[in-house]
């Protein structure tokens, strides 16, 4: 009987060699189930002698537990060596910090022009400042050479900060009374930044835009040196020989002064509607700084000369992308933003 239970335990541990989980659960009905072969001994045991039936049960019990471990120890030995595949194959990639594609960002299409802008004029020397948005009437406009009754200061054109003598700065300009204030020359640095007017919205127009200004002090600063400066910055921004002219004009804080032209880049200067038929389209202000400036900032004008210049950065975003509604910057119109 010993050796029955023997063989029937060897050939159980034998197909549990090579069992499946699945298999196992059919080995323990196979031998351990209500009607399992195992059982079924354990059922004839009422009919033995009392000694045979001690020595048998426990032999019985023996191969019961053995059989019940060695099943355990696969079933462990199986689900372990599955787990190790899938760890295996679900290795965590770190770099990949996103369960999701989202999409990436990227700079808005002014805020990476005023960069490539920046990086021209850094590659020409210039150092790059960025000034403050809110001044006092010293800064935007009195030490800029700007009278009390000129119309700029009016409400209608700057934004005044209630209870308080400050403004939202007008224009970039005022940025260089405080770099002449905290420096000696020689002085070669651009502001970009953000400007304030308060004036209505329209395809042209916004309350709120972007300048770069430019100011370079030093002896002997000369206007043929403003000139080349900016026809080589055109160039670079628009990757092509421009044409442009200096055209007399009038600024407070410079004498003699100049607006400057570009040949328009739609038409070639055959005369379009973005250029209004001329063929020229304005894109910046410039000229030798004004005498009574340097006063101001306590420089000494027979000593020194230097020249300034202040450009709109839309203007250039509008005539670089072709976009001819002002607007469509400020709007955020996805479609127009994936664009750049
Ligand atoms: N500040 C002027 C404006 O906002 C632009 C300008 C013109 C700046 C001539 C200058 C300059 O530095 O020399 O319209």
């Amino acid at each position: 009987m010993n050796n029955k239970i023997n063989e029937m335990l060897n050939e159980a541990l034998k197909k549990l060699q090579t069992a499946e989980l699945i298999d196992i659960e059919n080995i323990k009905v196979e031998y351990l189930g209500k009607k399992g072969k195992i059982t079924e001994i354990l059922k004839k045991l009422s009919s033995l002698a009392i000694e045979e039936k001690k020595e048998i049960g426990s032999c019985i019990n023996m191969a019961k537990i053995q059989l019940i471990q060695a099943m355990e120890a696969k079933k462990k030995e199986i689900t372990n060596k599955l787990l190790e595949e899938k760890m295996k194959s679900e290795k965590i990639d770190i770099s990949q910090s996103f369960a999701f594609n989202f999409p990436k960002g990227h700079y808005h299409v002014i805020s990476k022009t005023i960069e490539e802008m920046s990086d021209i004029f850094i590659s020409l020397g210039f150092d790059v400042s960025c000034g403050q948005e809110i001044e006092t009437e010293w800064y935007n406009f009195e030490a800029l050479n700007i009278p009390k009754d000129h119309p700029a200061r009016d409400t209608q054109d700057t934004f005044y900060l209630e209870n308080s003598q400050n403004l939202l700065r007008t224009q970039t300009s005022a940025a260089q009374i405080h770099i002449m204030e905290e420096q000696k020359p020689p002085i070669k640095v651009i502001v970009p930044g953000r400007v304030y007017r308060n004036e209505a919205t329209d395809s042209s127009h916004s309350a709120i835009f972007h300048q770069i200004e430019g100011l370079v002090v030093d002896e002997d600063i000369t206007f043929a040196q403003l000139k080349g400066t900016l026809q080589l910055f055109i160039n670079r921004l628009f990757n092509q020989e421009v044409t442009i002219r200096f055209r007399p004009s009038h600024f407070q804080f410079t004498e003699p002064s100049a607006e400057v032209d570009m040949e328009c880049v739609f038409c070639r200067g055959k005369g379009c509607r973005i250029c209004k038929g001329s063929g020229w389209i304005e894109v910046l202000g410039c000229g030798m700084v004004h005498p009574n400036v340097f006063k101001a900032v306590k420089y000494d004008s027979e000593k020194y000369t230097g020249y300034a210049f202040g450009l709109g950065v839309e203007r250039f975003v509008m005539l670089k992308y072709g976009i001819d509604d002002m607007r469509v910057l400020y709007e955020n119109d996805l479609r127009v933003l994936r664009q750049f």
